[in-house]
């Protein structure tokens, strides 16, 4: 490989320089982001760059049925209503063998169900 010439280098590090000014713009031009938040209590609405988001509180129904008694209740109830409730899967329409067996795959593979 040839040597660079000292004006191939003078090319280069002007370009480079030229470049990064560029990148850095002009002097003041850098607004540095907000301040995250000091630790405290949730702010009940926060406005950055025109956006507002708001805090809300949401009461969701309470829904403590179990699986009824029978083979391996507890364990059904043990591993099955991390995701969703019992009441929610015992009034489900009922499904073919395929279409279990899918859902299942489902249940382990994509959500991670445990058993
Ligand atoms: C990791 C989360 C998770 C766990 C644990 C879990 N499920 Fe599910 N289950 C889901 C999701 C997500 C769906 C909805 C799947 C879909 O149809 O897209 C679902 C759907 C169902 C349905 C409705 C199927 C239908 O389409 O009608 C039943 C019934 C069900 N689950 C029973 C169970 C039982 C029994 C267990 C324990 C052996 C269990 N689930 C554990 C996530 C979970």
């Amino acid at each position: 490989m040839k040597a660079p010439t000292p004006g191939m280098l003078a090319v280069g590090l002007l370009g480079v320089t030229v470049f990064t000014l560029m990148m850095v713009g002009p002097p003041g031009s850098y607004t540095p982001p907000p301040e995250p938040q000091s630790v405290g209590p949730a702010p009940s609405s926060i406005a950055v760059n025109g956006f507002t988001l708001t805090s809300d509180t949401v009461d969701l129904p309470v829904d403590d049925q179990l699986y009824p008694d029978g083979p391996h209740a507890d364990v059904i109830n043990a591993n099955c209503t991390s995701c969703h409730s019992a009441s929610m899967a015992m009034t489900q329409p009922v499904l073919s063998a395929d279409q279990w067996k899918a859902t299942v795959t489902k249940m382990k593979d994509v959500y991670k169900a445990p058993v």
